[in-house]
């Protein structure tokens, strides 16, 4: 199994929040300034020269064209200039395999839930690259959900975090917020009409409190304990989703191993809960460690890894290409191996 040698995180949240969210070119000029000190850092911490790398790992999608450019130039520049292979990555596929740095590896097959900022999704694990769609969400991404829901209630970004650390002091059933799609049957989500409901419920405490309703910030005159109770509400409703829907892909597939990765997968309840309803099910579940949760470039090098020990990166290992093309929008059913392939 791989193993990390040195891990480097330059976060951009602190600018993205001066901002009140992401604005793209800032984020890439940003990149362009980080990268190669990073670089030197990780290889500092590995205690390794560049010359004992064996190829260079990039994303190559989806996300904004402009950082994904910053990325994917330095690794074939990089590439080139010391005569390595250079292994273009998806970037969910990087949050999908992310566990298999934990103390707790999973093993194949699994069904994965996908939960980040951009991507909600339920996906059948077969093997590395051999990733099969079960569901996702129709509209916004869990992440999303949170985020949404926590701006409406006045708190900084990213909102996810922030969102749980309130509900900490709130009661999850103070108010019902809608479960979209809970029984619809499929493995899909919903998650648009929770942040209505959550706009309709603040601008209802707001209007009964005697201060009236702010003018500026929505939530201001909601007592603290409401505010908890309306992030602890929200947060027990994607929950509650996300827990259904695994357990339905697991009865679906008739697996009993879950993984469970992206940003959203650092949330308490949700790991909790997952817990609790898949110990009683005798399901595995499997997370990435907290810090490999949300992005990073650890997990781009280890899926970089499980494809060239697969045999999936030979063309890139045996003619090595630099010229690079990214990948805005790139659905992971993409990655499937064409049937009758062989493996
Ligand atoms: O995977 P990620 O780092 O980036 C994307 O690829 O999107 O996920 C970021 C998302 C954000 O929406 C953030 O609010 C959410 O993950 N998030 C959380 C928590 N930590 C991060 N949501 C709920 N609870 C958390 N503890
Ligand atoms: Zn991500």
């Amino acid at each position: 199994t791989p193993r990390l040698l040195g891990h480097a995180l330059h976060s951009q949240i602190e600018m993205h929040r001066a901002y009140g969210g992401v604005v793209p070119e800032l984020a890439s000029r940003d990149h362009i300034r980080r990268v190669l000190p990073l670089a030197d850092a990780v290889m500092a911490e590995a205690g390794r020269p560049l010359s004992a790398i064996d190829a260079v790992a990039y994303t190559r999608g989806p996300g904004l064209a402009g950082a994904l450019l910053v990325g994917s130039g330095v690794a074939c520049a990089l590439g080139m200039a010391l005569g390595k292979p250079v292994i273009g990555i998806h970037h969910l596929e990087g949050h999908l395999l992310s566990p298999f740095l934990s103390a707790d590896p999973p093993v194949f097959p699994f069904v994965a839930l996908l939960v980040s900022g951009g991507h909600t999704q339920l996906m059948l694990v077969d093997g590395v690259g051999r990733y099969e769609l079960l569901g996702e969400t129709i509209d916004d991404a869990a992440g999303e959900a949170f985020d949404k829901s926590a701006k409406l209630l006045g708190l900084d970004y990213p909102g996810g975090p922030a969102l749980a650390r309130l509900a900490q002091a709130g009661d999850p059933q103070a108010f019902r917020f809608p479960r979209p799609l809970l029984h619809s049957g499929d493995l899909d989500f919903s998650f648009a009409g929770l942040k209505t409901a959550v706009l309709t419920q603040v601008k209802k405490l707001a209007h009964a409190r005697p201060e009236g309703p702010a003018t500026s910030r929505l939530a201001d005159p909601l007592t603290p304990q409401q505010r908890a109770d309306v992030a602890a509400s929200v947060q027990a409703a994607i929950v509650d989703v996300l827990v259904k829907k695994s357990l339905a892909a697991l009865e679906a597939t008739g697996l009993r191993r879950l993984v469970v990765a992206g940003g959203v997968g650092a949330n308490a309840r949700l790991r909790a809960q997952l817990d609790a309803a898949c110990q009683r099910r005798q399901v595995r579940v499997h997370y990435p460690e907290l810090h490999l949760c949300t992005d990073n470039g650890a997990m781009i090098a280890l899926a970089a890894g499980l494809r060239v020990q697969a045999g999936l990166a030979d063309a890139a290992l045996h003619q090595p290409d630099y010229r690079f093309d990214v990948r805005p929008r790139w659905p992971l059913a993409e990655l499937a191996p064409a049937p009758g392939a062989a493996d």
